[in-house]
């Protein structure tokens, strides 16, 4: 078994340490079926629209994205191993995808960009100020009335509804007590590698505050849910667990018109 472990500091060295795995966990039933069924749900339709891909990672919602007709993709990771893995990638047709290098709180300006999508991003924040940067340096990209569309923490789960998820291919823990940035460290099997990364935990109340001073309104946190698919190829009973404590859940929100 390969054993590949990020460090606690920046992400930067986390992801280059871990991109090839994490990359390779991707194929799993959770993100297939649940995940991204979820974000396609929430993000809605993209003919036409210009998408920033922020933690974009190997740009798997990247190409997706350019797949479903948007007019313009940009992807954008700060782990330079991350955006090497997206850059080997096929091309997808119709639609050249930029990807960058860069801090989702500290970009140059891209855009202008009609959907912020952000799977896995916001949680990464090192501290509530970080969130905050973040926050604002996502609403600096997009037009008055734009969406912001993510997949994040749950962070209304408490402590110690932290198991139950071996069978999936993971595990997350949290020193207790949890407090407002805690490190929450996931453990994931992929295959024969075993690997992990860490997040923070923030509250609820963190988060939308955060958006809202950063000019966002209309901020909604969503269940995640399963495509039918999904039941049909692994059976109900496969997903209870997962369903009902859930670790993670969606999050919209409107740049203010
Ligand atoms: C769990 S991965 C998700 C990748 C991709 N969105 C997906 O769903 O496959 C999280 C990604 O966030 C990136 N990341 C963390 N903090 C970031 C930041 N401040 N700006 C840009 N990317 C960041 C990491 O490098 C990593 O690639």
């Amino acid at each position: 078994m390969n054993v590949a472990a990020g460090n606690a500091q920046a992400a930067p060295p986390q992801y280059d340490a871990i991109a090839g795995p994490y990359q390779r966990s991707r194929q799993s039933p959770i993100r297939r079926y649940v995940e991204g069924y979820t974000f396609f749900g929430l993000v809605g339709e993209v003919t036409g629209l210009a998408v920033l891909d922020l933690a974009c990672g190997a740009g798997t919602y990247s190409r997706a994205f350019a797949g479903r007709g948007a007019r313009r993709v940009v992807g954008v990771d700060i782990s330079p191993a991350m955006i090497a893995l997206a850059q080997a990638e096929p091309p997808v047709a119709g639609c050249a995808i930029e990807y960058r290098v860069g801090d989702a709180a500290d970009l140059p300006p891209l855009g202008p960009f009609d959907i912020a999508a952000a799977a896995y991003l916001l949680h990464y924040a090192s501290d509530v100020a970080g969130l905050r940067r973040l926050c604002a340096g996502i609403a600096r990209e997009l037009v008055p009335g734009a969406r912001l569309v993510a997949i994040n923490e749950n962070p209304a789960q408490p402590e110690e509804r932290y198991a139950g998820y071996l069978q999936y291919g993971f595990a997350k823990s949290v020193a207790s007590p949890r407090r407002e940035g805690s490190t929450i460290t996931y453990a994931m099997v992929s295959g024969r590698e075993l690997f992990r990364f860490e997040v923070r935990h923030f509250e609820r109340s963190t988060y939308e505050a955060a958006l809202a001073a950063a000019g966002f309104v209309d901020v909604c946190w969503h269940r995640l849910r399963l495509d039918p698919a999904g039941v049909t190829a692994h059976g109900a009973a496969y997903w209870e667990e997962y369903l009902g404590n859930p670790p993670v859940v969606g999050l919209t929100a409107r740049r203010a018109p």
